[in-house]
């Protein structure tokens, strides 16, 4: 299968992670638009991409355009590309949105033979060149007709990782669980940070104590199910421990709440694992 030559609208770290991963595969990044003329100039330069100052027009540089901007921008941004659109032949656009169906790009699928589609990269990606680290091993969600459909699972196999089917899902609930894997975890250690810092750790060792704790976590989960892998107070029934916790966390009630809510979950997840046995 050819490869298509690839735009990207969004060079921040989804669509600059991306663009990194597939030049490294060999696809021709052929255009970078945005709002931002360094970035778009900066990440074009090193992909050796044409820099396009208005977002709209980047559409027509490339068989395929990635709108890799905030999921509250793709409808606008597409409604704008309806009108720089000059030929719709041979062109297809995707988003990169978990959150979102391609309904959002609908101004462009009504463009007579313009393909739309997503390509939810089901991955973290931070700010800056390290990012592209993320993306080999990544599953991607797919929605979009053949064939249109094949050159997203083809890209994604390109990418070294794992396309999936996303028609048909509940995306509401499938962003969900995406940011309660990714989002929240994250969230959670920085309260960790916090308490170990307030117990009177050196903010460094708090920092990467935890963290490595995270990553063991995450380890241990790589090959057991969670029921298997969790460790903990809440999961072996020491029901003293737990109490002498939400003790010292009294001073913090949402915090304390917090922790209660997980405590229950845990010990639900625990006994899961018990009636299962
Ligand atoms: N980051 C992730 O981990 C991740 C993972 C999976 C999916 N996604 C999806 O990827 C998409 C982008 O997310 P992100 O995290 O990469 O966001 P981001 O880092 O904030 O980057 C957004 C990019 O869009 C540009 N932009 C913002 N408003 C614009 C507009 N009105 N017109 C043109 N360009 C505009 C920004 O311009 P500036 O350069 O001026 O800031 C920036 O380059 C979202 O749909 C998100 O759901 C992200």
């Amino acid at each position: 299968m050819q490869k298509p030559t690839i735009a990207i609208i969004g060079p921040g770290r989804a669509g600059s992670a991306l663009g990194r991963a597939l030049y490294q595969a060999g696809y021709t990044v052929a255009a970078i638009g945005g709002r931002n003329p360094d970035n778009v100039r900066n990440l074009a330069d090193e992909l050796g991409a044409k820099a396009c100052q208005s977002p709209a027009t980047t559409i027509d540089l490339a068989d395929l355009t990635i709108l890799a901007v905030p999921d509250d921008v793709i409808l606008s941004l597409a409604t704008e590309m309806v009108d720089s659109l000059c030929s719709a032949a041979g062109h297809a656009a995707v988003h990169l949105s978990g959150a979102q169906n391609r309904a959002a790009l609908r101004p462009l699928a009504q463009q007579g033979s313009l393909r739309t589609g997503v390509f939810h990269p089901l991955q973290t990606f931070r700010r800056g060149a390290e990012a592209v680290q993320n993306v080999a091993g990544t599953y991607f969600g797919i929605e979009a007709d053949p064939p249109l459909r094949e050159q997203l699972m083809q890209l994604a196999r390109d990418l070294h990782g794992h396309p999936f089917d996303l028609s048909g899902i509940d995306l509401a609930l499938y962003h969900a669980a995406a940011v309660f894997a990714a989002n929240y975890p994250t969230t959670l250690l920085a309260e960790a940070i916090t308490l170990a810092v307030e117990a009177g750790l050196p903010a460094e060792t708090a920092r990467q104590g935890m963290t490595t704790l995270l990553a063991g976590a995450v380890n241990n989960l790589r090959e057991l199910a969670p029921a298997e892998a969790i460790t903990g107070p809440a999961s072996r029934g020491d029901q003293g421990t737990v109490e002498r916790h939400l003790e010292a966390l009294k001073r913090d009630p949402q915090l304390q709440r917090l922790y209660r809510l997980l405590a229950d979950r845990t010990k639900l997840l625990s006994s899961n694992k018990e009636a299962a046995a």
